[in-house]
This record gives C-alpha cells, sequence and structure tokens, in this order.
C-alpha cells in the first residue's frame, strides 16, 4: 500500500520536507478516553495488547483523534521478556510484575533465545498487518522493542525501580553473565524487530528508557555495544536509537548505524546537533510537562523549540511519553503547532 502521508520517513533518510513530521511516544495509550473505553472492555492491558483487532484499533486512535504523522504500534517492550520465558502482570496503578528473575546463572536456564518468534510474538505481527490494512496508508507504522540494557533492567529487577540497584549491581558482581544476558536478549530483538517489519512495519525505534542510570563507560559496555549489534543488522527500514538520559553518550550514538537520535527534555537540541552531526535526524524533545500549560504557552514553548530547529532533519516529539493526565486537547494545541509552523531553512 502506497503511504498517502511518508514526512515521518523522509525527515528519518534525510530527504526534502514541506514541514515537520510530530507524533507522542505513548500516544497510543495513557491519555484518550477512546482508549480507555476499548482497555475496559476487557479484562486489562494484556488482553488488549493481546487481541490484534483491539490492540489495531487502538493504535490507529491517535490517528483519527489527534492527528499525529505515524502511529505506534500497540503493544509492550516487555513482551520480548515474556517470549523469553519471564511471565508479567500488568498491576494496576502500580505497573508490570515479573514472578521470576534472573539474578544467577542458574536463574539464566529459565529463559530462551531460540524459538519461533511467529510462535510466541504472533500477535504483535497479527496487530501490525491488521493496522495497516485499516490505515489504509495515511501514514507510516512504527515498530518498537527496548534495548537490550532496559530488557535487562525488568528481568533482574523483577518490577519497576526507581534506582534498578539489582540490575547495576549484577555489572560489578557478575559482568560475564550480564553479557550472556544481553546477548540473548539482542538475538530474540533483532529476529522480533526483522519480524516486525516484514509484518508491515515502516520503521522500528529502540527504547532505551533506563539508559541515564548507567555511567559513560558502562554504558558503552552493557548499552551501546549491544544497540550497535542491532542498528548493523537492521538494513530495511529507518532506525530511531531513544536512550533516554544518555547525554554523554550522543556523540556515540550519533556514530552508530541508525537515522535518528531521539532526545529527553534534558537535552539541548543546539548543544545536541554539535554533538551527533549533521547526519542524523534528531527526534523531540519537548517536556512532556508542557501540556500542563495554558493552550498559549504550549503554543509558545513548541515554537521556541522549532525554532531552535537549524535543518530539515527533525521529527517532532515530546522528551518522553506523553503524561496518563494531559488533556488531549493540549496535545491538539502542540500538533497544530507544528503543522502550521513555517519552514524556512
Ligand atoms: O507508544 C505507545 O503508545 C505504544 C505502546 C507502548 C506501551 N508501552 C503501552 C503501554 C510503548 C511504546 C511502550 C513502551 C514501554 N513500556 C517503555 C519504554 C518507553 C518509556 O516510557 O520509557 C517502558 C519502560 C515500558 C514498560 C511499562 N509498560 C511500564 C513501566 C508500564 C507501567 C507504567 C506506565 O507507563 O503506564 C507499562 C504499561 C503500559 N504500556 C501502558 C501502556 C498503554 C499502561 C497500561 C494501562 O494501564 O493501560
Amino acid at each position: 500500500m502506497e503511504l498517502k502521508n511518508d514526512l515521518i520517513l523522509r525527515a528519518a533518510k534525510g530527504e526534502d520536507i514541506d514541514r515537520y513530521p510530530v507524533w507522542l511516544m505513548r500516544q497510543a495509550g495513557r491519555i484518550l478516553p477512546e482508549y480507555r473505553a476499548v482497555r475496559s472492555s476487557l479484562s486489562g492491558f494484556k488482553e488488549l495488547v493481546e487481541t490484534p483487532e483491539r490492540a489495531a484499533e487502538v493504535t490507529i486512535q491517535p490517528v483519527d483523534i489527534l492527528g499525529v504523522d505515524a502511529a505506534i504500534i500497540f503493544s509492550d517492550i516487555l513482551v520480548v521478556p515474556e517470549a523469553m520465558g519471564l511471565e508479567y502482570q500488568m498491576i494496576e496503578q502500580k505497573g508490570p510484575w515479573f514472578e521470576k528473575t534472573i539474578r544467577s546463572r542458574e536463574e539464566l536456564k529459565l529463559i530462551s533465545d531460540s524459538f519461533d518468534i511467529n510462535d510466541r510474538l504472533g500477535y504483535v505481527l497479527e496487530a501490525i498487518k491488521i493496522t495497516n490494512r485499516e490505515l489504509h496508508g495515511r501514514v507510516p507504522l512504527i515498530g518498537f522493542a527496548g534495548a537490550p540494557w532496559t530488557i535487562l533492567c525488568y528481568m533482574v529487577e523483577g518490577k519497576g525501580s526507581k534506582t534498578f540497584s539489582e540490575s547495576r549491581k549484577l555489572l560489578y558482581t557478575d559482568p560475564a553473565l550480564a553479557h550472556e544476558l544481553l546477548s540473548m536478549i539482542t538475538k530474540v530483538t533483532i529476529q522480533y524487530l526483522k519480524a516486525q517489519i516484514k509484518a508491515g512495519a515502516h520503521m522500528v525505534q529502540i527504547f532505551d528508557s533506563w539508559a541515564g542510570i548507567l555511567g559513560t563507560e558502562q554504558y558503552a559496555e552493557f548499552g551501546l555495544k549491544y544497540i550497535s549489534l542491532i542498528a548493523d543488522a537492521i538494513k530495511e527500514v529507518p532506525v530511531t536509537i531513544f536512550s533516554k538520559g544518555a547525554i554523554t553518550s550522543l556523540g556515540s550514538i550519533g556514530k552508530l548505524n541508525c537515522n535518528t537520535v531521539g532526545l529527553d527534555w534534558n537535552m539541548d537540541i543546539t548543544e545536541t546537533r554539535k554533538m551527533v552531526g549533521k547526519s542524523r535526524t534528531l527526534q523531540g524533545n519537548l517536556d512532556p510537562c508542557t501540556l500542563y500549560s495554558s493552550h498559549k504557552e504550549v503554543e509558545n514553548l513548541t515554537i521556541k523549540m522549532l525554532d531552535t530547529f537549524t535543518s530539515k532533519r527533525h521529527i517532532v516529539n515530546l522528551g518522553h511519553g506523553v503524561y496518563p493526565d494531559v488533556d488531549p486537547e493540549k496535545v491538539k494545541t502542540f500538533i497544530k503547532t507544528v503543522k502550521n509552523y513555517e519552514l524556512r531553512k
């Protein structure tokens, strides 16, 4: 199916665009009452993720309601540890919870990196196919996976954490085990992203939500080393790497085989451009809390950000996922401001 709006792909590849493309991380859940209605008709988050027709429906909602320039498949990064053998639950108001964790060589036997992606993650691939069928090429569809380091964090910790100190502890007590686990996750992630692309994902994003809790050297060794293997393996579609909080690693990220570098709101666009260079697209990075201010202020702050862009190599987004209690009308103001912004450069 030919795409009617391919702005985001063009921006990722450094091709000409007549305005900046815009979408929001976590746009497919969280804020829309229409999403909550679908979710409450099912037993919970996991049933929604595992029911391709409904996952496709909530994937398309932000395209219809908010007017974003891309859809992102409704799923979660935690489907990968689950497929490898660690089942998770999504506990209301609390977040993810794994009954088993990997903290020793013995526990490493609980998981596998040799299985058929179609068997265990076929529901995501099916949701991608249905979504594209129903989108009729209106916008591109983004596939995604967690970066190996962030997935390791959940596998070792078994739940969310402020410090992820169990995960960081492992890097000191048994670095060889950490590397083995990261290699296994990397192998599955490459196959999984390739399967998403084959099913119809037009670009892919790697989310390294916990990149910023490691120092620069440790992030190079336990984070970027594995992201780099993934980036080298994906040649079919544009790749975005979002390493949240990894400010001192931006120069290294810019050298990876990716099209786009995702920025959180702590990162300065002008400084980042110097570190990353001109041959990568930057994605981001309005502070998600901006959307709690007035419509006028949302407009002003969005324009202020756009004014710092010095080339067409930008994809507009927030600096992290949109927060659950944000008024969708503020999101619309953000999107409208980007769409009305005159591209002078
Ligand atoms: O972007 C999208 O809207 C597409 C779907 C998507 C979800 N999770 C759905 C979801 C994506 C891209 C993710 C990525 C994800 N999941 C990340 C990386 C991005 C980031 O925010 O840093 C991480 C760390 C997770 C793990 C995860 N999933 C946590 C910690 C939680 C609980 C807290 C929270 O963020 O809501 C989830 C649950 C989750 N994943 C929900 C949604 C819509 C909320 C579930 C619900 O109550 O409906």
